[in-house]
């Protein structure tokens, strides 16, 4: 099988309604002279100073400019077009549109999908310099700053309004530059394939009962999502969770340890990387009643026998070992047994933490000591996205390490 290819970066282009809009169509070219697709989707302000068709012309596809077309919704509908997009560049970014997203309004098209994607955010201010330097302008670009948001300039110079001063739009060519420069150094595990466990199993007892454990697949899920987000094509394998799979990534629905065993060694044809971040049941019964078991007796016995170590067993395979990531929920002594369980299972890398007394399940943040040979990083508490994504860096630079043998050490004292 061939190794999937990196595709294209896709570029979501707000233009806003301020004269800097006549610049785009030479930044729409810029950014597809680099390789990246481009969708713009116009705000009515825009359209007063360029018009749609121009726009469409050079990016090769219609312009988006309303929540309200029936056609195009049902073409790519607005949530779809968010998730499309590995990046969402608005220039030029007005007083009036940086204010709406300071306040999270979802009043149109492009302000709706500025909300709903989860794709970085870089902006591109363009407005009079005394409108820029207004203490209200300033805040909302504090606040936008705050939450993640990129501003890209704006510069300084002479304005279409006759001061000179800084509010001027950066040039096209530099924020084609920026824009994905700044993406693709996100984008650490492009053209890699990734394959994630995720979640609980359940091993049946009966035909209504099983074995589970507390696990909510948020941190796998996460993962998931983190690698997908570096560029990577992405294979889900998951227990019963009560949450959804992130959009981009294959999935597969699994139950038993045994089932999880199997689909996961399915996925890892040519994987580059394999996280295990379920919590696979340890034991399975030794047979599943095929009918409800009936209460005879004051006790009971069940008698269980060992599940498949999944992680154990993809750390062992002779030909066509990924990179072998693993987790270790410990109550104690985290680093020694999180240790332990790194060489005993033979995986490159385990990220640890301490569960138990409110700690780690079903929790949205949580903090990670991660190891390997010859190294480790402590990533402190924070919530479960921000987590798996300084995890996924930190696989693709160990494992990039690797592959370049000699290096590691220099990564990493
Ligand atoms: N794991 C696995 N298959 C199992 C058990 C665990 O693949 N049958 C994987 C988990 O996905 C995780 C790692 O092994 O990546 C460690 O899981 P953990 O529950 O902490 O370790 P155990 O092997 O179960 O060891 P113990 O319960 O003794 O701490």
């Amino acid at each position: 099988m061939d190794k999937p290819r990196p595709r294209s970066l896709r570029i979501l282009l707000g233009v806003t309604g301020g004269i800097a809009a006549y610049k785009c169509p030479d930044l729409v070219r810029r950014l597809r002279e680099r390789g990246a697709e481009v969708q713009v989707v116009m705000t009515a302000g825009a359209s007063r100073f360029i018009t749609a068709l121009t726009l469409q012309a050079v990016s090769g596809r219609p312009v988006r400019d309303s929540l309200w077309d029936e056609a195009a919704e049902a073409a790519m509908g607005h949530i779809e077009l968010a998730r499309w997009a590995d990046a969402v560049l608005v220039a030029p970014a007005t007083a009036d549109f940086l204010a709406k997203l300071g306040h999270g309004r979802a009043d149109g098209l492009l302000s709706t999908l500025c909300l709903a994607t989860a794709a970085p955010l870089y902006l591109a201010p363009a407005m009079n310099q005394q409108m820029w330097a207004n203490p209200a302008t300033a805040a909302n670009v504090a606040l936008l700053r705050d939450r993640g948001a990129t501003i890209l300039g704006p510069g300084e110079g002479d304005q279409a309004c006759g001061e000179t001063g800084p509010g001027r739009m950066l040039e096209p060519d530099q924020l084609a530059e920026l824009t994905l420069s700044r993406l693709s150094a996100k984008r650490v595990l492009a053209g890699r394939k990734v394959v994630v466990s995720a979640g609980p199993t359940r091993e049946r007892l009966d035909p209504v009962r099983f074995i589970s454990n507390r696990s909510s697949g948020k941190m796998g899920y996460a993962v998931a999502q983190a690698a997908r987000d570096a560029g990577a094509t992405v294979v889900l394998v998951s227990g019963p969770v009560g949450i959804s799979p992130p959009s981009g990534v294959e999935f597969v629905a699994v139950e038993s340890a045994q089932q999880m065993h199997e689909a996961v060694h399915r996925a890892l044809a040519d994987a580059d990387i394999y996280i295990g971040a379920a919590a696979v049941a340890d034991y399975q019964a030794r047979a599943i009643a095929a009918q409800k078991i009936k209460k005879s007796s004051d006790s009971m016995q069940l008698e269980l026998v060992k599940a498949p170590d999944i992680l154990a067993s993809v750390a062992a395979l002779k030909s066509g070992r990924p990179f072998v990531v693993g987790f270790a929920a410990e109550t104690e002594n985290i680093e020694e047994n999180a240790r332990a369980k790194l060489v005993r299972k033979r995986a490159d890398m385990i990220a640890a933490n301490l569960v138990g007394d409110g700690l780690g399940f079903d929790r949205d943040d949580n903090s990670l000591l991660v190891l390997w040979a010859g190294g480790r990083e402590e990533i402190a508490s924070c919530v479960k996205p921000e987590l798996a994504r300084r995890l996924v860096t930190l696989i693709a630079e160990v494992h990039g390490s690797q592959r370049r043998p000699g290096t590691v050490a220099a990564v990493r004292g």
